[in-house]
């Protein structure tokens, strides 16, 4: 008989429609091998679990409810095995400020930065100060545990004031040493360094457009065209953060390359797997097709994590 696989896909998030390529993209890759139902998670997602009866939930969820522990609790509750990182490594993960204090204290090096609550009084004297001591200009203003570059924004001393106040419908944000350089990014599959690559923006930053349109015309070089040195470097960074968290199944880490040294924004647990993304464009170098990438991390799929 057919394994029977559920998909979960869409979701909550603002990364919703990622999500639901990823789920279309994982859905067309097994479909001929097993029972695969896919899945958007709603009020009556128990329900559908015990109807269904999956072997395996394949998580194509993003950001916030798919990739921050809460659907993965719900998953162990059920003792229903899921793919990817369990409950505790995807909270620390998609929380960028306790990510980073990871990081630092085990010497990742980290863009420098300062966590920004709304409920503060704050006047724009005292926080252009703020930034000035801690960051310098331009800065990044974000979301602590948004993903696909939602509510970033690069700011210069004229604009931050107006572009804090996009963010106000988040309790707090980070303000973040802006890193100019390039764009790499690291993936681990299964605990192995499977390779960095580069990105290089037509836009002004490698933000949502640049991300997901094919028309933004983003430049992936693979493999990164960086020494083999630091080629290893990179790598080994986004492994050591893979294994702090506690990750599992894959990983991809997002670094700025500035000064020969290499600065790690974050780790994402639910990378994307759209025709666009990157964590299958790094597999492929390394001879693993899409369908292959997919039954690893099903493979890999379990609770107790
Ligand atoms: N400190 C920084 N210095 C320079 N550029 C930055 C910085 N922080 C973010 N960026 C730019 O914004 C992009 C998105 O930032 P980041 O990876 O932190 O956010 P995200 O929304 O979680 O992304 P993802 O889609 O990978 O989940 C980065 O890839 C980079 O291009
Ligand atoms: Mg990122």
């Amino acid at each position: 008989m057919k394994k029977k696989i559920l998909i979960l896909a869409g979701g909550y998030s603002k990364e919703r429609k990622v999500s639901q390529d990823t789920g279309n993209e994982v859905f067309n890759a097994l479909k001929k091998k097993y029972n695969v139902r896919l899945l958007d998670p709603k009020g009556d997602l128990i329900l559908q679990l015990k109807t269904f009866k999956p072997d395996i939930v394949f998580n194509a969820l993003h950001g916030r409810f798919g990739e921050d522990g809460y659907i993965q609790s719900i998953l162990e509750k059920e003792k229903i095995k899921y793919t990817h990182s369990g409950v505790l490594s995807s909270f620390l993960s998609i929380d960028k400020q306790l990510s980073k204090l990871i990081f630092s204290k085990n010497k990742i090096k980290i863009p420098k930065s300062f966590v920004f609550c709304f409920q503060n009084f704050f006047t724009k004297k005292k926080f252009i100060n703020k930034v000035n001591k801690i960051c310098s200009f331009p800065v990044v203003l974000k979301p602590i545990n948004e993903g696909s570059s939602v509510g970033v924004f690069i700011s210069n001393k004229k604009n931050v004031i107006r572009n804090l106040k996009k963010l106000s419908q988040y309790s707090k944000i980070l303000v973040e040493q802006y890193i100019p350089g390039r764009e790499i990014q690291s993936a681990i599959l299964g605990n192995k360094k499977l390779g960095a690559i580069e990105l290089i923006p037509k836009r002004k930053f490698y933000d949502y457009e640049a991300k997901y349109n094919k028309n933004a015309k983003t430049k992936h070089v693979m493999p990164a065209p960086l020494s083999k040195k630091n080629y290893d470097i990179v790598n080994t960074i986004a492994l050591k953060a893979h294994k702090l968290l506690k990750c599992r199944g894959v990983s991809r880490s997002d670094f700025r390359f500035y000064k020969n040294k290499f600065y790690l924004l974050e780790l994402n647990t639910q990378p994307g797997m759209t025709s666009l993304s990157l964590v299958p464009e790094i597999a492929r170098y390394n001879n693993i097709d899409f369908l292959s990438l997919i039954e690893k991390l099903l493979k890999d799929a379990s609770i107790n994590k």
